[in-house]
């Protein structure tokens, strides 16, 4: 894989939304490495400590701290830039969050990403786009189930049906002016890229339960689990981040053909409920203590998502590597060693990661 991506992303540009936060971090980090030119686009940091800062993010990309919703700005940054790619990650991307500021998350997730597919019709180079979305854009039937690319699109909480809004508008817009059947006349590519909850070093978001875990930790508290019998596909973030990837080079290779929706979510039997997760990242640090609390129904969360990812697999020979337990002690050790050196512990795991 890592020959492909190198092949694909070496000395190409790459506009990247979503930079300063968890996952636009590591991608910016990893697109680095490949020998990607990376322009990133996002709000600055709205903590200290953030992952951006840790691994110095602004060092190796053209950092431009704007909002999506600022149409002139995004547009002339992004025409300015000419770019091969866009990884859409910018988002307001947390349910409880949803519930406080539901016309903001609306805004940002469906007109962020509307913003920046307009400006892409007037840009006339090739371009590949992938726009990440999330499992909570299929309707829950809250059963176990694997949800398809072609199961129904819905959204209890405004998070998720702001997702899948925003699937609907990259959807339409391939379709209405980025037809693949047409692609000589406009050259983009446009997919969509749906992954389940990922954990990692370096994420300081609220309300995550890694995070919230080592903030527990640092501060000698009891960590409080909300839905603490809430399975989750967990996944350490470099199995979706290494699928965007992929789906990437291979819409570089084969435009017409790779541009839709995509799952990336593990593949073996991982599940595990919150509580489970938390006793095995407490074994993995040989410390920390926790109580559990019910979620009031005002504040209701999916509580079963799982992925088909045979789209992934067939097509992209893109498979997850790590498994659970992997994953939990990757991100644990990324906590421990990143006192020191986080930058050095994030190239670590990325060299192995891409050379396993
Ligand atoms: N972390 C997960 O477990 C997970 C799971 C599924 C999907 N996702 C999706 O992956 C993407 C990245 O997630 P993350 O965990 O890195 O989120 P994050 O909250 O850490 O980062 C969000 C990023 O979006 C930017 N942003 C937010 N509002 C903006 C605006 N108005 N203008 C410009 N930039 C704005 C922020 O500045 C930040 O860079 C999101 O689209 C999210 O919905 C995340």
């Amino acid at each position: 894989m890592l020959k492909l991506l190198q092949e694909t992303y070496r000395d190409k540009k790459v506009f990247l939304t979503g930079h300063t936060g968890f996952k636009g971090s590591w991608l910016a980090f990893i697109l680095n490495h490949l020998g990607a030119q990376v322009k990133g686009y996002s709000l600055p940091p709205n903590q200290n400590q953030t992952l951006y800062e840790l691994i110095k993010v602004s060092t190796y990309t053209d950092s431009v701290l704007a909002d999506i919703l600022d149409k002139k700005r995004l547009e002339t940054e992004l025409l300015n830039f000419q770019p091969d790619f866009v990884f859409h990650l910018a988002a307001q991307s947390l349910v409880i969050e949803s519930y406080a500021e539901p016309a903001l998350t609306y805004e940002t997730n469906v007109m962020g990403t509307v913003n920046l597919l307009d400006s892409l019709r007037k840009y006339d180079k090739p371009c590949q786009v992938i726009a990440v979305t999330t499992d909570k854009v299929y309707e829950n039937i809250e059963q176990r189930y694997a949800y398809n690319e072609n199961d129904k699109l819905g959204g209890f909480d405004p998070y998720s049906s702001s997702k899948a809004a925003c699937e609907i508008a990259v959807s339409s817009f391939r379709q209405s002016f980025f037809n693949p059947k047409k692609y000589d006349l406009h050259q983009k590519s446009v997919s969509s890229a749906r992954s389940g909850n990922v954990i990692g070093g370096g994420d300081r978001s609220d309300n995550r339960i890694i995070p919230d875990l080592i903030r527990a930790i640092e501060k000698n508290e009891s960590l409080e689990i909300r839905n603490p019998t809430s399975i989750r596909p967990w996944q350490h973030l470099l199995d979706p981040l290494s699928g965007y990837l992929l789906l990437g080079a291979n819409m570089k290779k084969n435009p017409r053909n790779f541009a839709g929706a995509y799952n990336f979510g593990p593949t073996e039997d991982v599940d595990l409920s919150v509580e489970e997760l938390v006793k095995r990242a407490h074994s993995i640090m040989g410390k920390g203590d926790y109580f559990t609390s019910e979620l009031s129904n005002d504040r209701h969360e999916a509580s079963l998502l799982h992925l088909d990812v045979t789209k992934a697999q067939n097509q992209l020979k893109w498979h997850p590597k790590l498994s659970a337990d992997e994953a939990i002690r990757l991100t644990i050790e990324w906590y421990r060693e990143s006192n020191s050196d986080p930058f050095s512990v994030t190239f670590k795991q990325i060299v192995e990661y891409f050379n396993m």
